[in-house]
């Protein structure tokens, strides 16, 4: 076993990190990967902008390593027909029938589900949560005190509603039944709290199109950007409502902001990209578009440039003035939730279990931090419940509890339904999403969306739209910034 952990060890050194760094500079050729054409000239446009990468170069390479993940992904897992089924094409490489393959899951099952712990992750974007301090370092990494069982942050209370959040109170309305909202369907039963498609039209029409751009560059110039402007809306719209809270630096009253929560820290990112967003939009049409509105359809940006279908989002979102660290622990699922406590979160954010289930799938691209699952090899119950070649990649990777490993290494940039086919063989990185894949409430989304990348798509839009449409400001609520960062 141990010498089968240093071959799949070494294997990884050799695919993924070698690569990985050697390509460091070459990692940016996203647009086969865009379903819609705009968008794909757009991002050809700006990737043939780049200069000093010379286009034929980049495919070459990106088609290398998609065949080094690809071979390392089935050494690692002896693949089911998991990636012949789903891989993009470019990255199709010939594969080997494989010889007879012991039935996948040798570990997991006798088990029964550790009563409960605190479990996962529903965040749909890179579920790290929390930045650890380094004299606190979470079990299991070097230096870590024997007995802590769980990383502070992590686990600790389980998450009880708190009867006077006033989250319970949020006015959001059930998603439409229909799969796909026109803007007509939208406006007319004003399902999104009151909010409109097209809302800057007339005061800004050029709104949607420079935030689109912004990612289209971020996006062009470093894949991994899409993952964390993600994060950035589920954790503001969780915490507060979709007011733009977590973005502020500062607010009149002086208290901690969200930004320096655990589960926030060091871990979220993306905040010059909308500095920069911001500026432009300011030159273009001062103080009309809200700093919320601005991370809503920047976020719908990022699953595009990731290969998701456009869907329209409405807009008329205001700023908040309010900004409290403290508000954000009891709002954020962590990586060791059970999924009770996962569910009874999105309940009190007006969202279900199909709603969970489905923006997990957004850990289809993005990583997580090691602090963040590693622990779950040092309890001996839970360690059962990783796949063992899984717990070979984390022992190998997990040199620092920051350091990272992508939730879909196969295709870690493209948001696809291989995320949970993964779960579905219970072979995610957190325990919480592993969790999702086993409980009689949500497991046959997860087997659903595996088979139906189209369903999910769709459903995804909507569930984007419920989250966004959480406890906003508008009308006259609030404020527009002129800035991110800080309130006016
Ligand atoms: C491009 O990406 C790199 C790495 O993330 C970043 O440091 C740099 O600022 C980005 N450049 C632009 C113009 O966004
Ligand atoms: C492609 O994107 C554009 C602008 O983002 C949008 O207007 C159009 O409807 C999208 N097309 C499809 C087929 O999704």
């Amino acid at each position: 076993m141990a010498a089968k952990a240093r071959i799949f060890a070494g294997l990884f050194l050799i695919c993924i990190i070698l690569p990985s760094l050697a390509l460091a500079f070459v990692d940016h050729f996203p647009e086969d990967r865009l379903e819609n054409e705009s968008d794909k000239n757009d991002v050809r446009i700006h990737v043939n902008n780049v200069a000093h990468v010379s286009k034929k170069k980049v495919k070459k390479e990106w088609k290398k390593r998609a065949k080094l993940v690809h071979d390392f992904w089935e050494d690692m897992f002896e693949h089911d027909n998991l990636i012949e089924e789903n891989q993009p094409k470019e990255d199709a490489a010939p594969v080997t029938p494989t010889t007879p393959v012991p039935p996948v899951d040798p570990t997991p099952n006798p088990v029964p589900v550790p009563p409960v712990d605190p479990t996962p992750n529903p965040v749909p974007v890179n579920p790290t949560p929390n930045p650890v301090p380094d004299n606190n370092v979470p079990a299991g990494y070097p230096g870590a005190t024997p007995q802590a069982p769980v990383a502070k942050g992590y686990g600790g209370a389980p998450m009880t509603p708190n009867p006077s959040d006033p989250q319970t109170n949020v006015p959001v309305e059930p998603a439409p039944e229909q799969d796909h909202p026109t803007p007509e369907d939208i406006k007319k039963h004003s399902k999104y709290a009151g909010l409109q498609v097209g809302f800057y039209d007339d005061t800004c029409p050029n709104a949607e199109k420079i935030i689109k751009d912004g990612m289209v560059r971020a996006f062009a110039n470093d894949s991994s950007m899409a993952a964390p402007i993600l994060r950035l809306l589920f954790h503001d719209c969780f915490v507060n409502g979709c007011d733009a809270s977590l973005l502020l630096d500062q607010t009149p009253s002086g208290e901690r902001t969200e930004k320096l929560a655990n589960s926030n820290g060091v871990t979220v990112r993306g905040f010059d990209l909308i500095d920069q967003i911001k500026a432009e939009l300011e030159a273009e049409c001062p103080g009309i578009v809200s700093c919320a509105d601005l991370l809503v359809y920047l976020a719908r940006d990022a699953f595009v440039v990731s290969g998701v279908p456009h869907y329209d989002v409405p807009g008329g979102r205001r700023d908040g003035m309010e900004s409290l660290e403290a508000n954000v622990a009891d709002n954020i699922p962590l990586p060791t939730n059970t999924v009770d406590q996962m569910i009874d979160l999105f309940k009190k954010k007006g969202m279900n279990e199909e709603d969970l289930v489905v923006l997990i799938g957004a850990h289809s691209i993005g990583v997580a931090h090691c602090f963040s699952f590693r622990y779950r090899l040092d309890n001996p119950q839970k360690a059962t419940l990783v796949d063992p070649r899984l717990a070979g990649v984390m022992r190998f990777t997990c040199t620092s509890p920051m350091s990272t490993v992508a939730f879909d290494t196969t295709t870690q940039y493209k948001m696809d339904s291989i995320y949970y086919k993964q779960l579905a063989g219970k072979r995610g990185l957190l325990e919480s999403d592993d969790l999702l894949g086993e409980d009689p409430r949500t497991k046959d989304y997860i087997q659903k969306f595996g088979d139906d990348e189209k369903g999910w798509f769709s459903k995804l839009g909507q569930a984007m739209n419920k989250l966004a449409s959480i406890q906003v400001l508008a009308g006259d609520q609030g404020q527009i910034r002129k800035q991110c960062r800080a309130v006016n």
